[in-house]
């Protein structure tokens, strides 16, 4: 299931000149980075929500049995808290093949905790894409994660590093920790946690 958005997004060449660009991680790239950077901030972007609507066929579970990650929604009056990297623009081929599921780049304001701001890239998964799920119950959505598993490795194991580094950025996100507190209900004691994309 995959959109191929890697050709998509390397027609998004709008920061290919830039010595260097934001990227704005509200997900796993929230605990975790895989690739160089040379600098990383916690940062938000407005205007977006954090919804765990996005279907995993290829990370956190499988084609026959797709997972749950996040995606954002727009929300006018919603604020997104995450991590910014500060990287080379030759970091977006890695990370366009890691996202080929659906998500696209799009270009953003990523604002500091100092009141600072700088343009930046953001991935974004729309309604759109063909792994696209949509809403659910905060029970079902937790009983799909706490069932699903993928050659990432558990989409518990995926929630549970998310809500933690959240908690690490002192940030609070219903959804999210919500969901959460679904999914504890669900498995006996909870996954041992090791950083995975
Ligand atoms: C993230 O973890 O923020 C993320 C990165 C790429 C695609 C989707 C989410």
């Amino acid at each position: 299931m995959s959109h191929n958005t890697i050709a998509i997004n390397q027609r998004m060449d709008r920061f290919n000149s830039h010595a260097s660009v934001w990227l704005f991680g509200y997900g796993s790239l929230i605990y975790k980075a895989d690739f160089p950077f040379l600098e990383r901030r916690p940062a938000s972007i407005a205007g977006w929500t954090r919804r765990f609507w996005q279907g995993s066929h290829d990370h956190r579970g499988t084609e026959a049995a797709p997972g749950r990650v996040v995606t954002l929604v727009p929300d006018a009056e919603a604020t997104c808290h995450g991590m910014a990297y500060l990287v080379t623009p030759e970091e977006f081929a890695h990370l366009d093949h890691r996202e080929k599921n659906g998500y696209l780049r799009l270009a953003t304001e990523i604002r500091f905790e100092d009141g600072s701001s700088a343009e930046g890239l953001v991935y974004i998964a729309t309604h759109e894409n063909a792994a696209y799920l949509g809403p659910a119950s905060k029970q079902a959505i937790a009983r799909q994660i706490a069932a699903s598993r993928g050659p990432s490795g558990p989409n518990s194991e995926y929630l549970l590093e998310l809500a933690r580094a959240l908690r690490e950025l002192g940030k609070d996100d219903p959804h999210v920790f919500e969901i959460e507190r679904h999914l504890m209900k669900l498995v006996p004691s909870p996954v041992k946690v090791v950083a995975r994309t």
